[in-house]
């Protein structure tokens, strides 16, 4: 693969002296959706699939990006001295949001960049191939140019170039899952302190399945700005009563006995989803320290269900896939994973019944929604690195 780039890159930039290359993760969330932004718990891992980027320092004040990905985007040119959203700059805008908040942190480049970029990731299939090349373009920076800088502030980093810079008011669990990768570990995060400890995945008889939709987001970006306001204005109605910082500080028994503070049933649907998954969350790192992959499953099962009936975030699409998963021998537990209307979802499936599992899957998804799913086996990757 490195070789493949690097000879890519010179065809595209010519040889250059000192040609470097690196890879950031993409993550997959076991469980613990819509919390990040509630201060609850989330439980993601990094995959080995993920985003590369091949680079050379330039003499003059320019970057000029070109992505395998984005072929037909040809060579899209920047100056260090001008990184504002532009339209047009197309995908480079992740990585120009990235070089804008680190200069706004004191990391300022002091010469131009060459960078090829490729990714394994499938686009807009929610497994964050926007955070990937965020996280990605912090870490080439913080190598390239010797910055001191954490890698939980790369997780910190990207999420600020996704909120102020492209606009989406995501969460930290993207970036923190694919900054802080460890291979065979999920994250356990709490997100109101950034505390974290690493569980191991240790499935001997089992595969995570990632399923995916092939439904693109859509309209996904207002809807998810909706659900978070909504949780905001459920968590300004109960702090009428309870003292409160996030709806991640309450237990379900909390919960019930003051929801009614919250006035319209509707944000008492996303309130009560944002509180019991956050419980559910710790239950299921709870599970599988125990060894109780069954329970985990379960709790799964029961996130999906929230997701769907409490949050709506779902789907035809999800909602059939996931059911269309559990209805076949050896799965463990199913539901739809990120932000939701669309993107993956993921499975955990015993070894011997994974071939059967994607080609049934696969049949009733294509039946009854008319296009064809693709299904990854995936194994838990580590976080950026140096190739
Ligand atoms: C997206 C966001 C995350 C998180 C999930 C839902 O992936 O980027 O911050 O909110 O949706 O759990």
């Amino acid at each position: 693969m490195k070789q493949q780039l690097v000879e890519k890159f010179s065809k595209v930039f010519g040889d250059k002296k000192a040609i470097h290359t690196f890879f950031a993760p993409g993550r997959v969330n076991l469980i613990g959706e819509h919390t990040d932004y509630n201060g609850g718990h989330v439980f993601p891992c990094a995959l080995t699939i993920g985003t590369y980027a091949v680079v050379s320092k330039n003499e003059d004040n320019t970057l000029r990006f070109y992505s395998l990905n984005f072929e037909e985007c040809g060579v899209i040119t920047s100056s260090i001295d001008d990184l504002v959203y532009k339209k047009e700059d197309d995908w480079t805008n992740y990585a120009k949001g990235v070089m804008w908040a680190m200069k706004n942190r004191g990391f300022e480049m002091n010469c131009g960049l060459d960078i090829l970029v490729y990714g394994n990731i499938p686009n807009g299939s929610g497994l964050s191939s926007s955070a990937s090349l965020e996280v990605l373009t912090g870490y080439v920076l913080k190598e390239l140019f010797g910055f001191e800088v954490s890698l939980t502030d790369l997780a910190l980093i990207g999420q600020e170039a996704e909120n102020k810079f492209i606009g989406v008011n995501c969460g930290i669990m993207d970036q923190f899952a694919i900054a802080m990768g460890n291979e065979g570990h999920a994250i356990f995060l709490d997100t109101a302190t950034l505390s974290y400890e690493y569980a191991p995945v240790d499935l001997k008889g089992e595969k995570i399945v990632i399923m995916n939709t092939n439904k693109k987001r859509g309209l996904g970006d207002s809807k998810y700005n909706e659900r978070r306001s909504e949780c905001e204005e459920a968590l300004s109605e109960l702090q009428t009563e309870v003292k409160i910082n996030s709806l991640g500080e309450l237990t379900e028994e909390q919960f019930e006995a003051h929801k009614m503070a919250i006035k319209s049933d509707v944000r008492r649907k996303r309130a009560k989803h944002a509180v019991y998954e956050n419980q559910r969350t710790i239950k299921a790192v709870d599970a599988l320290k125990a060894n109780n992959l069954e329970l985990f499953g379960k709790l799964m099962i029961a996130s999906h269900d929230s997701l769907r009936d409490d949050y709506e975030v779902t789907g035809l699409e999800l909602d059939t896939i996931v059911a269309a998963a559990l209805e076949q021998p050896g799965v463990i537990g199913a539901r739809m994973t990120g932000a939701g209307f669309g993107g993956c979802a993921v499975s955990i499936v015993n070894n011997d019944a994974v071939d059967a599992f994607i080609e049934n899957v696969g049949a009733a998804y294509k039946e009854k929604i008319g296009y064809e799913a693709d299904f990854y086996v995936v194994e838990i990757g580590g976080g950026p690195r140096t190739l």
